[in-house]
């Protein structure tokens, strides 16, 4: 099952790319195949709200993007990972979120595209510096409305406060267990023959 990772940090060995990468090596480790997408490397135009997408599903704009749709669409499983930046998403993660409203359009629109719900999965990682109650409320929304354009229905999530410094998580082994175990998690449902059982990931709680 490809369990695709969206990178959403604008700098590697991040944070964000610390968790990712765990939570695709849980994901290996239950027999997942595994992607990772580094927006930061990749030419991702914002959207320019022109609707070609609202004709044939198809966007207009000719970049990396063009690839990662069909990346995104036979994926199993999801991973949005980005830091907080201002309260959402950072630029890079959130260029390929509005992107993705040409897979909205095909969708919810032209009904052109009819992914399945019961097997599509998804999880949002997001890491911030403070420890305000309304941290990742911002996010949140954000990927609720991104899972939803892009077929699924239901998203796991591990959100870590404090974290400032580059490669930070490093220092805190347990939010790296959780992201593994997020993994696992995902890749459990079809293809996790001897994986561990689901156990609580929210590190806010
Ligand atoms: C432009 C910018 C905006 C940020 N906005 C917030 C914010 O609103 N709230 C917060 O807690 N941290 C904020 N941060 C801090 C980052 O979320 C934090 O450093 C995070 O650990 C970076 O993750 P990374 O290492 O994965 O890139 C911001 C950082 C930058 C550079």
């Amino acid at each position: 099952m490809p369990v695709v990772g969206i990178m959403g940090s604008p700098r590697r060995d991040s944070n964000t790319e610390i968790l990712l990468d765990a939570a695709l090596a849980g994901a290996a480790e239950c027999g997942a195949a595994t992607q990772k997408v580094p927006v930061c490397e990749l030419r991702i135009l914002p959207c320019t709200e022109c609707y070609h997408c609202a004709v044939d599903g198809t966007c207009s704009i000719k970049d990396d993007m063009s690839h990662l749709y069909d990346v995104i669409v036979s994926a199993d499983c999801i991973i949005l990972a980005s830091p907080v930046f201002f309260y959402g998403l950072t630029s890079q993660a959130k260029a390929l979120v509005d992107r993705c409203q040409a897979l909205w359009m095909r969708r919810r629109v032209l009904k052109s595209w009819t992914p399945d719900l019961e097997s599509r999965k998804g999880a949002l990682i997001a890491v911030g510096a403070t420890s305000g109650p309304k941290l990742f409320d911002g996010v949140l929304l954000t990927a609720k409305y991104f899972f939803d354009a892009v077929g699924v229905r239901d998203f796991d999530q591990l959100l870590v406060r404090g974290l400032d410094g580059r490669a930070q998580v490093r220092d805190y082994p347990e939010h790296i267990s959780q992201a593994t175990e997020l993994g696992r998690r995902l890749a459990s449902g079809s293809a996790g023959d001897g994986c561990e059982p689901p156990s609580q990931t929210d590190s806010t709680v």
